[in-house]
Parts: structure tokens; sequence; C-alpha cells
């Protein structure tokens, strides 16, 4: 198994983990909707917040085709098209992940409109130019070839059609302090600053419509899940239930870095420029 899908892949039994927390919250599967599985689907930096903003940038509705490259356990994907009615294909490295997000899309009754594929998202195999939107998510902290990345989005894009890029970069505030939720060690991380984010997409073809620092909406989301843990106790189920005893020491050392400004979170909105018409190519 590749190092990444290795590092987030769980001890085994997530679904059954993860229909246990809900069973004992006493969340029927007959009503579940995807906000009920934000606190372990949604496996970013704001969550579910962050999702909604996403999608209010990709701007798709009813009958589009979204790609959601590094889908994860599929909050992103699910929330979008329960939100929009659009469909929306992930595919995702880690097979334990594309097989729990396949289940959690039945258990939410989005089967029809979400469909999980395992394998690198730089090499999908999706022909060109046939989805509306693409969106990636706190992946390409994984991935040191991002212009691969980015070409693969650029290539299945349809002309005129939006990109959104979420990300955690490299802040100016000095190396990274592991382990993160991404990576135990640098080996695995690879994080480029917003300078280049604008260079790499850019140079791939992309026309960046806005770009956004979240960094301190990012630090108050953590103080504020800290303070509703405190006061409520923890969610039933949460990352730690495939990152292990770890998870608590990553999310320690994500509020350092974001409060020494080691890392931030960006998120760019980008258009794949739209076909020059031939009457104005030709003069
Ligand atoms: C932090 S999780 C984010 C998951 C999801 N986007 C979300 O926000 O909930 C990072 C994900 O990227 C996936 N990943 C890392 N490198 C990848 C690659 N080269 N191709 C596809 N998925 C990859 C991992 O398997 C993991 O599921």
């Amino acid at each position: 198994m590749d190092r990444v899908s290795r590092f987030y892949t769980g001890p085994g039994g997530l679904i059954e983990a993860i229909g246990a927390a809900l069973d004992g919250a006493g969340l029927s599967r007959g009503s579940l909707r995807t906000m009920d599985l934000a606190a372990v689907d949604e496996f970013h930096i704001r969550g579910r917040v962050a999702t909604l903003e996403i999608i209010e940038a990709l701007s798709v509705g009813q009958g589009t085709r979204v790609l959601d490259l590094g889908s994860g356990l599929g909050g992103p994907a699910r929330t979008l098209a329960e939100l929009t009615g659009c469909t929306v294909v992930g595919i995702d490295l880690t097979p334990e992940f594309g097989a729990v997000a396949a289940e959690l899309s039945r258990w939410t009754g989005l089967s029809e409109r979400t469909t999980f594929l395992v394998g690198d998202a730089t090499r999908t195999g999706i022909p060109d130019a046939v989805m509306d939107a693409v969106m990636t998510v706190h992946v390409a902290m994984n991935i040191a070839d991002k212009l691969a990345l980015y070409a693969e989005a650029l290539r299945v894009l349809r002309p005129g059609g939006r990109f959104v890029v979420y990300d955690v970069l490299q802040g100016e505030g000095g190396d990274v302090v592991y382990p993160v939720p991404w990576a135990h060690e640098p080996s695995t991380s690879h994080l480029e600053t917003p300078e280049r984010m604008r260079q790499l997409l850019t140079s791939t073809g992309f026309a960046i419509l806005s770009e956004r620092d979240s960094s301190d909406d990012s630090l108050v989301w953590f103080r504020e899940v800290r303070e509703k843990i405190e006061r409520d106790g923890p969610p039933p189920v949460t990352f730690a239930a495939f990152l292990g005893d770890a998870f608590g020491q990553m999310a320690a050392n994500q509020v350092r870095n974001l409060a020494e400004r080691r890392i931030r979170t960006v998120m760019y909105l980008c258009e794949r420029p739209a076909r020059q018409a031939p009457e104005a190519a030709s003069t």
C-alpha cells in the first residue's frame, strides 16, 4: 500500500465504529442527513462551514457533474450533492475511505448522486472536459507533483467550468510541527506558499477568480470546537477512529502551526478559460 494511504488507513472496522456512534447518539439511518456525519466525514479545517463556502463558490445546480479529487470519506461530495442536486464523482487513494464513503452515501440516501472511485487524483482516467466543476479539499498537502494534480483538474473540466482548491499552505512562520492530520513527518508532506500556488495554478492554465486566506477563521474554529467538547463532551465519532491516539497531538499541533503562522488555510476559486470564439480568434 502507498505510504499516504497507509497513513489514513485505520485498524479496520471504521464503518462499524461510525454506525455504533450514530446508534449511540440515537440517530436513525433512515433519516440521516449529511450534517449528522460532519464530525467524521468533513475531514478538513473548518469542516462543514468550509464545505458550504466551497459549494457557493462552485455555483453548480441540478443536473451538473462535479469531480472531487481526494474525496476522503465523502462529506464534501455528499453535502454538495444534497444541497445542489448535482452528481459528484469522488476519487481517493485510500481504499478503505472509498468503501466507507459509498456506505455513508447509502445511509444518507445519496448513492444515486455520489460515486466513489479508488485511484490517484493526478491520473483519474476520466475523459476530457466532461465535468462542470472540480474541487479538491485538503489533499495537495500529500501530493508533491501539484502541476500533475492541477493539470488533471483542467483536463477533465469543461471550458468555463470552475475549480475550487481549499488547502493547507506553507506559512512564513517556519517549519511545520509534526505530527499533523495528513502526515507523521515531512517525507509525505508537501506544502506550497500562496505565491507558489498562484504560479502553479496559472501556469497550468487556470484563471484565478479569487483567493481567500481563512487562517484567522481556522484558529477561531479550533477554539470553538475545543470549547464545545469541553461543554458537551466529544462528538460520538471523530477522526481518531482512523488516525488513532495520535489525533490529539495532531490537533494540538494544528493550533500551534496556525497560531505561529507555520501553516495557512487558503481557498482559490479558479476557472478554466472558455475557448475563444472562432470569429474572435480570426480577428
Ligand atoms: C485530509 S483528507 C481530506 C478528505 C476530503 N477531501 C475531505 O475534505 O473530507 C486527505 C485525503 O486525500 C487523499 N489523497 C492523498 N493523496 C492522494 C492522491 N494522490 N490521490 C487521491 N487521493 C489522495 C487521502 O487518501 C485522504 O483521503
